[in-house]
């Protein structure tokens, strides 16, 4: 069980040297990547993450070199020779490699890189008793829904929430509550659950439309996606960001103040616990 590496198909050390000076995306961020979680040896909600990565390559028109069954295939090689059965894969796609200028090169062929590694535990304590979050500035730039290797914005705000004690920094932008920096953010109000809509200014993320087209559906949820402010925020009853590796993580603090009771709240519960039973039933988990 060791973290490998794979480039244009083929496996290698995870330590190996293999970026290039000129590759566009170590010198403008000009790429995207997907993250997609591994449970007993199974890909979770692989389909719709591919959809994603496609997405985000059309928007930065970027050519998809690779079908959607070798995308697969190469998830599949990376759990199958690294024995790592619950696991995090990295993938990213960059423009490729060229001499530096702005502009897009051209006869460019875009650069497929991924990476597994085993699960972190580390997280496991704030999905059981929730986390702590601070609201934070949006500084992000306008095109949030392109899943882009440029997540400048998002790693200083997630460290401005790190340096507070906070486990994530949910963001504000002209005073509307976007998300978090690396999650999508809900909150229960009077038994609806409200989360930001859909549009250039979050990230559609795979676990936000599980709960709202999914779970939220099946239990017989109301989810609103509507805008919605800090104020109001401060007055709901719960609060939960959702994400790959977050799974529902339950938000118990905000800003140092608690939300509602201060524990983690039974819509939040219920929803978590209908994400890991679709989990369990598509990856065959015990
Ligand atoms: N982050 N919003 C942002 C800004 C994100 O970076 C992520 C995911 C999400 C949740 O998307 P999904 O449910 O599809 O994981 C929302 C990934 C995991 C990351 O950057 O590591």
């Amino acid at each position: 069980m060791k973290p490998i590496g794979l480039v244009d198909g083929k496996i290698i050390d995870i330590s190996e040297n293999i970026v290039s000076m000129e590759d566009r995306g170590h010198q403008f961020g000009d790429g995207v990547y997907e993250v997609t979680k591994v449970y007993n040896g199974h890909c979770f909600a692989l389909q719709p993450h591919m959809d994603r990565l496609y997405r985000s390559l059309r928007e930065l028109a970027i050519p998809a070199v690779y079908t959607f069954e070798e995308l697969t295939e190469f998830h599949e090689l990376l759990i199958k020779e690294s024995g790592i059965m619950d696991a995090a894969i990295y993938l990213q796609i960059t423009r490729g490699v060229s001499p530096r200028t702005h502009s897009f090169p051209e006869n460019v062929v875009p650069r497929l890189t991924m990476s597994i590694r085993p699960s972190s535990a580390a997280i496991d304590k704030n999905k059981a008793e929730g986390c702590k979050a601070m609201l934070i500035p949006d500084e992000r730039w306008l095109r949030c829904d392109i899943k882009s290797l440029n997540l400048l914005g998002n790693v200083l705000g997630k460290q401005k929430a790190k340096s507070a004690g906070c486990w994530e920094g949910i963001q504000v932008r002209d005073g509307i509550v976007t998300e978090g920096t690396s999650s999508n953010f809900f909150v229960v109000k009077d038994d609806v659950v409200w989360t930001h809509p859909k549009c250039n200014l979050i990230l559609t993320g795979v676990t936000r439309t599980l709960v709202i087209e999914k779970i939220a559906s099946d239990l017989g949820i109301v989810v609103v996606e509507k805008k919605f402010d800090e104020a109001f925020v401060k007055s709901a009853q719960e609060a939960f960001i959702s994400g790959t590796s977050t799974e529902i993580t339950p938000i118990v603090t905000l800003n140092n103040q608690p939300v509602g009771s201060g524990s983690v709240g039974p819509v939040t519960r219920k929803i978590q616990k209908e994400y890991w039973t679709l989990i369990d039933k598509e990856c065959q988990r015990k």
